[in-house]
């Protein structure tokens, strides 16, 4: 069953929405990656730190071993130009790219040993070596002073190459990396298969949601097992129940509410054409048999005879016009091609060349329930007086077909359009014969427009689902 849209307008323009499903993946890559750098940062951090150590250690075991050879110097068990005498130890304890350097207590640089690195094997691109370099390599080296007898000698240096702690992190930051991503990847598509399954009954509530809104209020949602959707779900079926009920109730109330103006303005009609009218009549047939009875005896007497027979005449005239706009032509005898076609006549006639009106129809009406012809009948009615009344157009163009079971009617006309205050809001703008076409289509069950026309002036479309009566009720023809 679907609703009357609102009056005229184009609906406002939603903002961008994400889907819940790539949102939420989108915020774990994200979390995923915070966690990656984080990791990332820690184990290079770590690599350093283990360099570190190595050069304390390393320097620690040296000067161990320089201080027996000071000490064997002193005591004539060694000589002094072998100081220091390491090769032996250190060869075994460096690592590649690491140095060991004594300095003399001038701080000049006695001797030095280092490990070599073998360059071809590394990896590590310079800007990565760069940079490390200058965020974690600052205090790798490790420098401990030489003492004997309480006297300083010197001091151990033991220094490492930045590309061979650089190279270490590197191997480290590819290996971790790779199982990180391929980790996180594995874990978007779960994330995404386990979100999409647990989602999918939102799916069909914006489905629901979707239809309701189109006017569909049979709709109902089916008892979902997760809490939350199973209480929305059970909101939306009541909501949707009590709309159909109250769409329902307002759609009966409408259809009364136009059967008893439908019914007034009969009963209206009535009395002025069997009283009002008669009696004008009878006032015209008075004045002809007064002035026959004076004759021409008395001119005067004759002339305001005259007068009032013209009189009367106009009167009647204009008795009928207002009878036709309170009673519309006999649709159930006419049909209401014929009746719609007998109103543009009427029009033209009345507006002369000022503003030309046509009519055109396809498809065949004559099944349909006389209330539903007098309903579409009085809408064009209204539109063609509003575009007569409002529009100052050239053109008005009222059209009446049938797509498959519907059946849409449209007024167009070329002149002023609704202007700058017109507004969307229903019922805004709208005076009577707005709000009244608005109750009768809402009657028959159908949907409403009237605003800006295209491409310029304004339009009334209404269309409605055709209902047919039984050949046996049916009035009229097409
Ligand atoms: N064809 C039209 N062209 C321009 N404006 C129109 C047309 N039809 C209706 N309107 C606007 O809509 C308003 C409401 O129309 P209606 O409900 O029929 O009340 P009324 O005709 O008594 O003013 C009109 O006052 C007019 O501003
Ligand atoms: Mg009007």
């Amino acid at each position: 069953m679907s609703r009357p849209a609102l009056l005229g307008g184009t609906p406002s323009k939603r903002p961008t929405r994400f889907d819940l499903k790539q949102a939420l993946v989108v915020r774990l890559i994200l979390v995923a990656l915070f966690c990656v750098i984080g990791s990332a940062l820690f184990n290079l951090h770590n690599t350093a730190q283990e360099a570190t150590d190595q050069n304390r250690e390393v320097a620690a075991g040296i000067e161990q071993h320089l201080v027996t050879q000071l000490m064997r110097i002193e005591t004539a068990l060694d000589r002094a130009d072998r100081f220091p005498d390491w090769d032996a130890i250190a060869r075994n304890s460096l690592r590649s790219g690491q140095c060991i350097e004594f300095l003399k207590p001038n701080n000049s640089v006695g001797n030095s040993l280092c490990s070599g690195i073998d360059q071809s094997t590394l990896r590590a691109p310079l800007w990565f070596v760069g940079a490390y370099k200058l965020l974690f390599l600052s205090h790798t080296d490790i420098v401990r002073p030489l003492a004997s007898r309480g006297q300083a000698k010197g001091a151990i240096r033991a220094t490492i190459a930045p590309e061979a702690v650089a190279e270490r992190g590197w191997l480290e930051l590819s290996r971790m990396l790779g199982v990180w991503g391929a980790m996180i990847a594995a874990q978007c598509v779960l994330v995404y298969v386990v979100v999409h399954h647990a989602l999918k009954p939102t799916d069909d509530i914006l489905a629901g949601i979707n239809r309701l809104s189109n006017g569909d209020l049979t709709v109902t949602l089916p008892a979902y097992e997760l809490n939350e959707l199973a209480r929305i779900a059970e909101v939306f079926n009541e909501l949707a129940r009590k709309l159909q009920t109250t769409t329902r109730e307002r759609a009966e109330l409408a259809r009364q509410l136009v059967d008893a103006q439908e019914r007034e303005r009969a009963h209206i009609a009535r009395e002025l054409h069997d009283d009002v009218a008669q009696q004008v009549a009878a006032l015209s047939v008075v004045a002809r048999s007064i002035q026959k009875l004076i004759g021409p005896a008395v001119p005067q007497a004759t002339r305001e005879c005259n007068e009032l027979v013209k009189m009367c005449s106009t009167a009647l005239r204009s008795l009928r016009e207002t009878l036709i706009h309170l009673q519309p032509p006999e649709i159930d005898e006419l049909g209401l091609v014929a009746s719609l076609q007998e109103l543009i006549d009427t029009k033209n006639g009345a507006t002369g060349n000022t503003t030309r009106l046509s009519f055109h129809h396809e498809g065949r009406f004559d099944r349909l329930p006389i209330d539903t012809a007098a309903h579409v009948y009085r809408i064009a009615q209204e539109a063609v007086n509003n575009a007569l009344r409002h529009a100052q157009a050239r053109t008005v163009d009222v059209r009446l077909w049938k797509t498959g079971e519907r059946i849409e009617l449209t007024v167009r006309d070329d002149g002023l359009g609704p202007g700058p205050t017109w507004t969307a809001v229903r019922g805004q703008n709208s005076g009577v014969g707005l709000i009244g076409m608005r109750e009768r289509i809402f009657a028959l069950n159908g949907d409403f427009y009237a605003g800006e026309g295209a491409p310029s002036g304004f339009e009334v479309r209404v269309s409605f689902p055709h209902t047919a009566q039984p050949a046996s009720t049916t009035g009229g023809a097409a």
